[in-house]
């Protein structure tokens, strides 16, 4: 028989049916695609730099699908699900120019048949050809509409979103817009979901992991995964790396989530907010970053981005290296959200790196 998971893309919404220990939060989804390939591996690892008694594993939720790859398509599992239960035929949402979840986003969006905008930023003036490097190539060849903004106008991306509706609604469309990185609540639940899969593989092996650990950029990512171990009870730490702005700005917007899902507010019982890995901003890779995503892939395989999984993975290894007492235990499991395309944009700046460590 065919289900709807043997189908690409689903032919249909499911009913969404939330973990039993879940089901006492204050908003549940009500309905879901299974737009990503689920569960994903959960391995051990021994990365380049590990002390012989850590035992890391890994999430690899660079596994979630090839163009839909990385953690946004786990939220977009419940939140094109919402853009679908609201008749919209066009999604629009925003990033940098790089935007791993603007691509997912485009992807997934042509897969169920919605055209999607996309208003993404970068650091030079808009041009009318933005470039095919890295992720634009993929989110123009699914036909995403580009709106170009800089840096500066990206504070008021809400407002540059919303004027793309406006238009589209006077063209006779229907829009749904979903905020930066997917970070909604209904985004949440994506990660959410995901502590049901790594619960159930830690039962069915024995597995016990003391700690998460992952990067945190738009903050929806560390916001599921604590309030999914908070809800069920699992008294594992979960380590946000802070790739951009600052542990006041997540902090907030975590609060905010937990207490729409019932959750109370002291997010600090179970996330770890770690600063001090934007290094040079965000997107913006120094070296010693670059090495360490290089040694990772030359010595294991594993591929790092420089954006986010890059920082993220130096900051948990310089973290349990410098301050292990931040950790519950040597058993942490790194959790990699993917990121893969924009290293086809910084060939330049990956060059020299590589030809080091080729001598
Ligand atoms: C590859 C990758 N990893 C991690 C993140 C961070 O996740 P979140 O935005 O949910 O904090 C993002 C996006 O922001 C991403 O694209």
């Amino acid at each position: 028989m065919i289900s709807s998971q043997n189908m690409w893309p689903p032919a249909r919404t499911e009913p969404y049916l939330a973990p039993e220990w879940a089901r006492g939060l204050a908003v549940i989804p009500r309905g879901r695609l299974r737009l990503a390939r689920l569960p994903t591996p959960t391995e051990r690892w021994r990365p380049p730099d590990a002390d012989p008694d850590w035992d890391i594993w890994i999430k690899r939720d660079d596994l979630t699908g090839l163009v839909t790859s990385g953690n946004k398509i786990r939220k977009l599992e419940f939140l094109l699900a919402e853009a679908l239960e609201q008749s919209a035929d066009t999604v629009i949402t925003c990033g940098g120019i790089q935007s791993n979840h603007a691509r997912a986003t485009a992807a997934a969006a042509r897969a169920l048949g919605l055209d999607c905008h996309l208003v993404l930023a970068a650091n030079s003036a808009p041009v009318a050809d933005p470039g095919l490097g890295g992720n634009l190539l993929l989110d123009r060849l699914v036909g995403a509409r580009i709106h170009r903004i800089t840096w500066e106008e990206y504070p008021e991306r809400s407002a540059h979103m919303a004027t793309v509706a406006r238009e589209l609604q006077a063209a006779g469309r229907r829009p749904f817009v979903i905020p930066e990185g997917g970070s909604s609540l209904a985004g949440c639940w994506g990660y959410i979901e995901a502590i049901q899969e790594l619960l159930a593989e830690q039962r069915a092996h024995g597995w016990d992991w003391a700690d998460l650990a992952g990067a945190c950029g738009s903050g929806g990512t560390a916001a599921g995964l604590a309030a999914g171990v908070r809800a069920a009870g699992w008294p594992v730490r979960v380590h946000a790396v802070i790739v951009s702005r600052d542990v006041e700005y997540f902090r907030e917007l975590i609060r905010r989530h937990w207490l729409d899902l019932g959750l109370g507010s002291a997010v600090d019982e179970t996330v770890d907010l770690v600063p001090g890995y934007v290094g040079a901003g965000y997107g913006v890779s120094q070296p010693q970053e670059l090495e360490r995503l290089v040694h990772t892939a030359r010595r294991t395989g594993v591929i790092l981005d420089p954006v986010y999984t890059g920082k993220a993975f130096y900051g948990m290894i310089s973290e349990m290296r410098a301050n292990p007492g931040r950790f519950q235990g040597r058993r942490v499991l790194f959790w990699h959200t993917g990121g893969l395309f924009a290293l086809f944009d910084r060939q330049d700046e990956l060059a020299p790196v590589i030809r080091r460590m080729e001598e």
